[in-house]
């Protein structure tokens, strides 16, 4: 069985007083959240409050992005090393956001998987298709060429200490989740198309949906087979919602 997973990114969003409320306000459902991992992944500037403030509860916390180099002349960028050095366990890497807005290519995204991995953060791998490739009916043409760019540099057993995030690109921020059996098939289709490449590895990786998840529509799209927890974004920002979708994990 897969261990649900709930992670928050919080995107380029709060001040230190906020942080501070969040944090400490996520602690006890974090704690309580018995079979379910919580997480959230704050802006780099933040990892060290989030590291003083989560330290000795079970919130993990993580990286919204790194780079592909561990050091030297690369100004304004994140090494994996650092991440993992304030805690640091996973790194997100191919947000959508990521591809558009810093026109990082599907090689790219594969390159920073590696480099995430191999120093010892768990890459959370972001997929998804636009509302164009959706209406066309690319949605798994898209997921599996997002996909196969990583397998090719990593090999398929990466996977094996990874998460996947399936995140419509459609349902981002636009208040219009997928329906529970839309993101469940999509999620069944990338398991079926790891597993025609090793049977283990798809069957152990956790897949979370993102795209407008809220606590009123997390239950039903937990309960889908394939859908083993959530990316969340708005709504991690407020403790009462972030602790709904939480519970929904159990
Ligand atoms: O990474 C999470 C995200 O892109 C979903 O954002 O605000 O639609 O939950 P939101």
């Amino acid at each position: 069985m897969r261990t649900p997973l709930v992670m928050g990114n919080w995107k380029l969003n709060g001040d230190k007083a906020s942080v501070e409320a969040l944090v400490k306000g996520l602690i006890k459902p974090a704690n309580d959240a018995t079979g379910v991992e919580v997480a959230v992944c704050a802006p780099t500037v933040f990892l060290g409050m989030v590291e003083q403030l989560a330290a000795g509860s079970k919130l993990a916390y993580g990286s919204q992005d790194a780079d592909v180099n561990t050091q030297g002349a690369f100004t304004g960028e994140n090494s994996p090393v650092m991440l993992k050095e304030f805690g640091c366990k996973y790194s997100l890497v191919g947000h959508s956001e990521r591809r558009e807005y810093h026109n990082e290519t599907d090689e790219v995204v594969a390159s920073k998987f590696k480099a995430i991995q191999e120093n010892g953060l768990l890459p959370v791998l972001c997929i998804g298709e636009s509302l164009e490739q959706n209406e066309a009916g690319e949605t798994q043409a898209v997921v599996e060429r997002q996909l196969k760019a990583v397998i090719d540099l990593c090999g398929i057993e990466a996977f094996n200490n990874a998460v996947i995030a399936y995140e419509p690109i459609w349902a981002i921020g636009t208040g219009k989740s997928a329906t529970a059996e839309q993101a469940q098939a999509v999620h069944a289709g990338i398991r079926q198309w790891l597993a025609a490449q090793n049977a283990n590895v798809a069957e152990k990786v956790q897949i979370l949906y993102g795209g407008s998840v809220k606590a009123a529509t997390a239950k039903e799209l937990f309960g889908q087979s394939d859908i083993d927890g959530g990316l969340v974004g708005g709504a991690s920002l407020k403790v009462d919602e972030f602790s709904g979708i939480i519970a929904a994990a159990k």
